[in-house]
């Protein structure tokens, strides 16, 4: 028997860049909060067992959300963890939170809230190819723009090769007790590593690149959120027909 894999979903950022009052995690998409529809994708995989969400410190917006039933969402039981100052930080928190019975060599995955729009194609093909792998390995699409090296004055100094260059998404799936010395180690050299793979690489372990859909993309900016209405309405709009 296949055994399920437990999520930790950062969900402690501020979102800067995108600028709202209420963090992007927590703005309304058609009658629920992002997270909401995050977790749906996730727990549409029966693979998922359960989540840990990792929200700020006295997080009134995920208190106010109120999302889960029993402590359970869509069936599946979610714990709570309070994040840290960075997102590495956070996600450390939400591992170390997870349930004593999901063992040290167990894999887990880590995904981020503002990730919403994940494929259950996605998830399968994680797992399928993470767990081949002794590492683990993480979703990430080829990068396909020219890119461009800027000098000070805003001019081109150099086109760079993008050949071998990806981008790296969510989730990502490592071993819990690997994960978890990668984060501790990071942290003690003062490293802030801005997804888990790049606390795996530093112990010299060599993740999997799964090529995932460029659909699975990050919330930033209100544009993105924009893009995920519209591609909801369209889903809606296709079921309706
Ligand atoms: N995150 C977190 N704890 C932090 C920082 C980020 O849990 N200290 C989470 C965010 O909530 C988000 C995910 O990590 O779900 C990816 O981060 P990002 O998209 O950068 O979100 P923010 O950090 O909130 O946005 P910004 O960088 O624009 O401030
Ligand atoms: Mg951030």
């Amino acid at each position: 028997m296949i055994r399920g894999v437990w999520v930790v979903v950062p969900a402690a950022g501020r979102g800067t860049r995108f600028g709202s009052e209420t963090p992007k995690q927590y703005l309304d998409v058609a009658g629920r909060p992002l997270l909401a529809h995050t977790l749906q994708a996730l727990f549409a995989h029966p693979q998922v067992s359960g989540a840990v969400v990792v929200v700020g410190e006295n997080d009134g917006d995920w208190a106010a959300c109120d999302l889960l039933v029993d402590g359970k969402f869509d069936g599946k039981p979610v714990l709570a963890a309070v994040g840290g100052a960075t997102r590495a930080a956070s996600v450390l928190n939400g591992v170390n939170a997870l349930p004593g019975d999901v063992r040290a060599d167990d894999f887990v995955l880590v995904h981020d809230a503002a990730r919403p729009n994940l494929g259950l194609d996605d998830v399968q093909k994680l797992l399928d190819r993470g767990r081949e792998d002794m590492v683990g390995a993480i979703l990430a699409a080829p990068v396909r723009d020219t890119l461009k090296r800027a000098g000070d004055d805003g001019g081109i100094d150099a086109t760079e090769s993008r050949s071998r260059l990806w981008r790296a998404f969510t989730p990502q799936m490592f071993r819990r007790l690997q994960l978890t010395k990668a984060l501790e180690d990071a942290g003690k050299a003062g490293i802030e590593v801005t997804d888990e793979a790049m606390a795996m690489e530093r112990l010299g372990l060599r993740p999997l690149l799964v090529e995932g859909s460029e659909d699975n993309f990050k919330i930033t900016t209100p544009a993105d959120l924009a893009r995920f209405k519209f591609i909801l309405s369209q889903k809606q709009d296709s079921q309706r027909t």
